[in-house]
């Protein structure tokens, strides 16, 4: 009985992060420059991206923001272009592990958050694709990921500790998960009380050895979220879709 309810559970998140993944597709028009975010929800905007190539004639170039989306987008036949020969994207679609009122985001949980903040900064409009466990009040639930060197990451990681209230681990701890670029990530425990998260992104980029952090302010224009209600599209007031 248990086995079978924790299927349904599963069964039901697969089923709202498909949902998203797809509506965000709705933003697409023919001739469009897409960034491809990475994750298990944004991979079904990936794959209807390429449906709608193959079966519909739909005429998009993508750039991926990792070496995963990258090998999903050549499967499912989307025309790859690196972000200098695109000059620009139009929007970039990409999950997220939390989202607050002021469309702020915690992103890097698949550890590919340098690259999507290079894709999303170079993007005329972000869409975020997620399910409703995803929306919060005050971020910081979810272990914030920190991209940092390998060299000396432990002088790196006690920096950090000493403005994390939390603990500051390595990801994958003795075997630790190399990223796309070579680098570590560090999970760090702020709990949820990230109000200020501008700040908090400018003073862990101010420590040597950090490469990025997963904060992301003032980029997201809009929330694909889907729930077991249906799907709604939150449209930031502040953003660019405006
Ligand atoms: C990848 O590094 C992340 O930023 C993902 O976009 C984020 O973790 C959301 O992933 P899921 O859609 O798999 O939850």
């Amino acid at each position: 009985m248990v086995v079978i309810h924790l299927q349904n559970i599963m069964g039901g998140i697969e089923r709202l992060k498909k949902e998203a993944g797809v509506t965000a597709c709705n933003f697409i028009k023919d001739g469009m420059k897409i960034g491809l975010g990475t994750g298990s929800t944004v991979r079904y905007t990936v794959i209807e991206i390429g449906r709608r190539i193959s079966e519909d004639g739909l005429n998009v170039v993508g750039v991926p923001t990792s070496k995963a989306t990258r090998e999903l987008a050549l499967e499912v036949g989307i025309p790859l272009v690196t972000l200098s020969e695109s000059d620009g994207l139009d929007l970039v679609i990409d999950g997220a592990d939390e989202f607050d009122n002021n469309f702020s985001l915690i992103k890097g949980g698949g550890g590919a958050l340098t690259r999507e903040k290079i894709v999303a900064q170079s993007s005329k409009s972000m869409i975020v694709v997620a399910d409703d466990r995803k929306q919060v009040e005050t971020l910081g639930d979810f272990d914030l990921p920190v991209e940092v060197l390998p060299f000396e990451w432990e002088r790196t990681r006690d920096r950090i500790s000493s403005i994390c209230p939390g603990e500051v681990t390595l990801r994958g701890g003795s075997e630790p998960f190399v990223t796309d670029n070579d680098g570590y990530i560090l999970d760090c425990r702020f709990g949820p009380s990230i109000s200020e998260p501008k700040s908090l992104e400018m003073e862990l980029l101010s420590i040597a050895g950090v490469v990025e952090v997963g904060l992301f302010v003032d980029i997201c224009d809009a929330v694909v979220l889907a729930s077991n209600g249906g799907v709604l599209t939150l449209i930031n007031d502040s953003g660019r879709l405006n």
